[in-house]
């Protein structure tokens, strides 16, 4: 077929608004994926066969393209139960745990689909790993801005059986760049690693455990279900 990429990310995406209801409490993903679903949520009410949807954007420019959109919007202070979160994600293994915040959404997209009772997370095939961290890309960690040459040194060694170098993420315009910022006014140090990581929970609890640390981006156990958009077609799974 001739399906590009994209076309796979919306397909994705628009399988997975068949899973909000009128009257629930969306968490809206951010990324190039997630963005199909919040734009495919504004048609359904604007269409009137949705009905009182409520949804809790997870970062600036989600909350940007909603407002835009004309979706009502709140957050987890007024909301602290979110009935379903769509979004998409960097890696998937087969256990349906993820590696997210490429695009640097990792702590508001772990808070809200965290708190939700589901979470469908929509890809397209290129994002299925065996191994989080495996396929050569980063695993993002937020770090507060304060030392942090030391966090990412420190956190350089937690995982220096596996290969890792862990470079703090500059904005585009090579390494002299300033540092990224992200929508909690803190720094992302990715994690490159030339083994993988071994057991990811306690992969997880050493990296939480270094002050200095506001969350990663790996998503373990939070998944509820799963759609793959390939070129032979579309499955869904849950775990
Ligand atoms: C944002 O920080 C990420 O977690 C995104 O959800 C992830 O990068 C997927 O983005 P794409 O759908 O654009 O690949």
């Amino acid at each position: 077929s001739n399906l590009t990429q994209d076309d796979l990310k919306k397909l994705a995406a628009y399988k997975a608004v068949e899973y909000v209801k009128s009257g629930m409490v969306v968490g809206l993903g951010t990324g190039s994926t997630a963005k199909h679903a919040v734009s495919r949520i504004s048609e359904l009410l604007r269409e009137g066969k949705l009905r009182d949807v409520i949804g809790i954007p997870t970062s600036t420019t989600t909350h940007a393209q909603a407002v835009s959109l004309g979706i009502p919007l709140s957050d987890l202070d007024s909301h602290p139960v979110v009935d379903l979160s769509i979004d998409g994600a960097d890696e998937v293994d087969p256990s349906l745990n993820l590696v997210k915040g490429r695009g640097g959404s990792l702590l508001r997209e772990k808070m809200v689909e965290g708190a939700s009772k589901k979470f469908v997370v929509i890809v397209d095939e290129s994002k299925l790993v065996k191994h989080l961290g495996g396929s050569g890309l980063a695993v993002p960690v937020e770090v507060v801005p304060f030392c942090c040459d030391f966090t990412r040194g420190k956190l350089e060694e937690l995982f220096k059986e596996a290969g890792c170098t862990a470079k703090l993420r500059v904005t585009s315009g090579g390494e002299t760049a300033p540092p990224a910022v992200t929508d909690n006014g803190n720094y992302v140090v990715d994690l490159y690693l030339e083994r993988d990581m071994g057991d990811l929970e306690a992969a997880s609890e050493k990296i939480l455990r270094l002050p200095g640390v506001v969350e990663h981006g790996m998503f373990l156990g939070i998944a509820t279900t799963l759609i793959v958009a390939g070129k032979a077609g579309m499955t869904v799974r849950d775990r």
